[in-house]
């Protein structure tokens, strides 16, 4: 099947079936594959066509994609040098999260655990869903026409390595569904890179 075939989701389904495709069409395409980057943008895809193939409010969704803890990036090599270098971290820092694939409009590159709703999800370890993004303190407008939000992160070791992020013109986006499907998603995408 053409890989583009995986993102063909019928028009009458119900969230459950098309969370439920998005699982089986995201095994598929990980399959053999253990980078993030590229198991992360098909994801990130799939995530775009399924939202669009529900009713309103999923059809509201305006963004769909990834925070990547910073020091899961590969390191950048010095100038001049044929050295492979290893990603360091300064363990004082506070560890912050970096822009990952995704699909909709450009967004904030960087984002520190504990900030917005993002930075909160990361570093509690757990979903933050978001029916008012009005109402959350210190929520990070990337776009002002995102209305409700929903931040699943991706833990390895009990450790949060990224963020699943999926935004919403409409107030009240996501529910139960959402997250029990994402948390499931995150899950795979936890096991089946190397981190
Ligand atoms: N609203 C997020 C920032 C990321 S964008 O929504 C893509 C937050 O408050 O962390």
């Amino acid at each position: 099947m053409p890989h583009a075939d995986s993102s063909f989701f019928g028009p009458n389904a119900s969230k459950d079936e098309v969370y439920t495709q998005v699982l089986e069409q995201a095994r598929g395409l990980v399959y053999g594959q253990r980078n993030w980057v590229s198991n992360f943008s098909n994801v990130a895809s799939l995530l775009w066509h399924a939202y669009a193939a529900l009713p309103t409010p999923s059809a509201s969704v305006n963004w769909a994609g990834f925070y990547i803890r910073s020091d899961k990036f590969p390191a950048l090599s010095p100038q001049n040098t044929t050295t492979t270098t290893t990603t360091t971290t300064d363990a004082s820092a506070p560890a912050k999260l970096l822009l990952g694939p995704f699909q909709g409009r450009p967004a904030c590159q960087e984002i520190r655990f504990g900030k917005g709703v993002c930075g909160t999800a990361a570093q509690d370890r757990a979903t933050v869903v978001v029916p008012d993004v009005l109402e959350f303190p210190g929520h990070i407008a990337c776009d002002a026409s995102s209305r409700s939000e929903i931040v699943v992160p991706i833990l390895v070791g009990g450790e949060t390595v990224a963020i699943i992020d999926v935004d919403c013109t409409e107030p009240s986006g996501f529910d139960e569904t959402d997250k029990k499907y994402l948390e499931e998603l995150a899950g795979l995408l936890a096991e089946c890179c190397d981190w």
